[in-house]
């Protein structure tokens, strides 16, 4: 087992990029993991580190446990890696079984339950952030806090943070958490623009075509209010923008991409990166080649004219 260095003030040695593990460990189903999945996991671990990563993103449900067991093979055979990164997980997503339904539990016991077997796949002895996957529409801010405050005190985890929740959760929440929340980790890209929409679109004519969650409203003013790192998952939208004959919006991607000699990746992270509000993307691909090259956004600042021409291309109607 290897010890971690504890985070500075909230997350600010970790860097603009985050790697998301979800693409690592093999298949979904129970076949054990192989030196090929290993294989796979180093290579893309290691381009990770090449193009600046130093937060390693996981969930206790990737590839039902698998991403982060492949983890923490790497993490045994190689003794310096654990001092070199951080480490965060997910935990409130149950899958269905022979006797429930899928559902989200952010009880106090399923809280610590899922906290040591995190520990225990990663084969470590402290988490440095632990984010609550999604909203549980049973869950209650002191029993949270409880539960976080004995993960503390156990030394088995740094900071909490959230996934998918809004502004006003992340209020509810901190009205009973001695700590600040760390992080909010959202689906944020050009194909997934509900966050910003909200604030630019409220009084838009054409809305009620292209209905927008109202619930977003305030989420990215209050995470810069109170210091709350966004993170966005999806930030390569998938795919969706690869081909630049599939959609108009892919097409000016790849203009960009071209008058800045680099990749459409690159520029959706760009994208992401332009926002005053620090959004660090997590990176889903399990493939080293395109995770190296995604180490360009880094390098990419858009113009405001560029910027709102990708969100006007992504939205697919001009702004009101
Ligand atoms: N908090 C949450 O609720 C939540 C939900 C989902 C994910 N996440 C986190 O966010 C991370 C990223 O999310 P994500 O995986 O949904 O999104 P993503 O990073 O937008 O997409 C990754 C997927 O897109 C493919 N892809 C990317 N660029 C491509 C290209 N140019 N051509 C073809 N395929 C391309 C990748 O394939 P290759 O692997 O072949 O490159 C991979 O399957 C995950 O790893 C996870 O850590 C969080």
């Amino acid at each position: 087992m290897t010890r971690a260095l504890p985070l500075t003030a909230h997350l600010t040695d970790v860097g603009p990029l985050v790697y998301g593990c979800m693409a690592l460990g093999g298949d979904w189903g129970g076949s054990p993991i192989s030196e090929a999945d290993i294989a796979q996991a180093h290579a893309a671990v290691e381009a990770a580190l090449d193009i600046g990563v130093r937060l390693f993103d996981h969930a206790d449900i990737y590839r039902r446990g698998k991403a982060e067991a492949v983890f923490g093979e790497l993490l045994r055979r190689d003794a310096g890696l654990r001092s070199r990164i951080r480490l965060q997980s997910k935990c409130g997503i149950r899958f269905a079984d022979d006797a429930n339904v899928g559902r989200y539990d952010l009880s106090a016991a399923y809280i610590e339950h899922s906290v040591d077997g995190i520990l225990k796949r990663l084969d470590i002895e402290r988490l440095d952030i632990l984010l609550l996957h999604r909203p549980d529409a049973l869950m209650e801010p002191a029993e949270i806090a409880h539960a976080f405050g004995r993960l503390k005190a156990a030394g088995k985890v740094g900071h909490l943070g959230v996934s998918n929740m809004h502004a006003g959760q992340m209020r509810w929440l901190q009205t009973a958490l001695a700590e600040p929340l760390v992080a909010n980790q959202l689906e944020l890209s050009l194909a997934k623009l509900d966050a910003i929409d909200v604030g630019t679109t409220f009084n838009d004519p054409q809305a009620a075509s292209r209905p927008v969650a109202a619930a977003w409203a305030g989420t990215l003013e209050y995470a810069q209010q109170h210091g709350v790192q966004l993170q966005a998952w999806g930030s390569l939208a998938q795919g969706r923008f690869n081909d630049p004959a599939a959609s108009a919006a892919a097409k000016v991607v790849h203009e960009i991409a071209e008058a800045h000699r680099t990749t459409a990746n690159a520029v959706l992270l760009a994208w992401l990166l332009r926002h005053p509000a620090g959004i660090q993307p997590v990176i889903g691909s399990g493939n080293a080649e395109r995770i190296r090259a995604c180490g360009d956004a880094t390098r990419i600042l858009l113009s405001r004219e560029d910027w709102y021409r990708l969100y006007v291309a992504a939205r697919g109607q001009a702004l009101p």
